[in-house]
């Protein structure tokens, strides 16, 4: 008898909460398809279902079912989504929608089916570590960074060019959720290093070792955008003893004896 009153009081004060936390989420929801239905249907579908009739052999806009909250929140976070021309490489660019909306079109677009999470703080924060933690975490996240990403973005993650007029962005100095985000879900041309692939604490070892870089001075006076060791040493030989020779012989166009020939000549 006790325990039947137990269970039904608890569950008459629990429930009317997770009524509440329901609705709110299904209002959330239905926000963002209002939105969504504003801003991303023409080229998404009414239903995120996608749009295949193609335009320079691009389709108009790929199925948003099962891309996850993530990808929401990367695309129209950082300004790439909503595109404004087709066919061409997003752009990231100032977002248009308010943190509030980004929520909603995320909370709408992770209805439609399950897809990764918008990763929280914890996740990618190097904040509670100990220094030797942090430097541990640096040195690791340097080498995953060296083997997986170098390839696209370059050595200090000053972006490069990719096939067919596409390039990879510079990556310095981008929030660490997107850094996250965009591992997570890999947009346009970029892979995607789904957490089988990269742990959730080998991705936050890749932003510890990218934030590393911002306050890294550049000792030698000026950098050269992180071109790496072989075409850095190429500048070097070519510019630096190229000078070298230069001077050589310019000291050697003025002296007295060179000066002395031309008077006798
Ligand atoms: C002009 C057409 C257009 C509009 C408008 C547009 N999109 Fe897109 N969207 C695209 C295209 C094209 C891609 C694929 C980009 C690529 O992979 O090259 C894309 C990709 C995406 C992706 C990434 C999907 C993935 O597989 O990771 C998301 C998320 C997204 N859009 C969300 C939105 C949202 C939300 C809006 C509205 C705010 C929106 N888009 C508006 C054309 C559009
Ligand atoms: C195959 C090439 C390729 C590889 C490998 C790659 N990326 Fe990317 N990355 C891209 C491209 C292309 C974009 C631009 C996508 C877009 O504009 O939607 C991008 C975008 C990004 C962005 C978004 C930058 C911004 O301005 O918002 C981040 C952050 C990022 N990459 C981090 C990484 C990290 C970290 C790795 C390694 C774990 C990695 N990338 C590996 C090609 C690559």
């Amino acid at each position: 008898m006790f325990g039947l009153l137990l269970t039904g009081s608890l569950y008459a004060a629990f429930s009317p909460a997770q009524a509440g936390q329901a609705e709110s989420d299904e209002a959330l929801v239905a926000k963002g398809r209002d939105i969504f239905i504003v801003g991303c249907s023409t080229c998404h579908g009414l239903n995120g279902e996608g749009i295949n009739s193609s335009r320079d052999g691009k389709i108009l806009g790929p199925s948003l079912i099962g891309v996850g909250a993530a990808a929401v929140d990367f695309q129209v976070g950082t300004g790439r989504m909503p595109l404004a021309q087709p066919g061409s490489q997003a752009q990231r660019k100032p977002p248009v929608y308010t943190p509030d909306e980004v929520e909603a079109l995320a909370a709408y677009v992770a209805s439609l089916g399950v897809g990764p999470a918008i990763p929280d703080e914890s996740d990618y924060s190097i904040a509670g570590l100990s220094e030797q933690e942090r430097e541990e975490a640096i040195v690791r996240g340097g080498q995953i960074f060296l083997t997986n990403c170098t390839a696209c973005h370059n050595f200090e993650g000053s972006g490069g060019a990719m096939p067919r007029g596409g390039y990879a962005p510079k990556i310095r100095g981008v929030d660490p959720k997107y850094i996250y985000e965009a591992m997570l879900t890999g947009p346009q041309a970029m892979d995607t290093f789904s957490n089988g692939n990269l742990s959730p604490e080998e991705k936050r070892d890749v932003i510890a070792y990218l934030q590393s870089l911002e306050d890294q001075p550049s000792y030698s006076g000026f950098g050269l955008g992180g071109m790496g060791p072989v075409s850095e040493g190429l500048f070097a030989w070519l510019f630096g003893i190229g000078l070298c020779v230069a001077f050589a012989v310019w000291i050697a166009a003025h002296t007295t004896r060179s000066s002395k020939s031309k008077v006798e000549a």
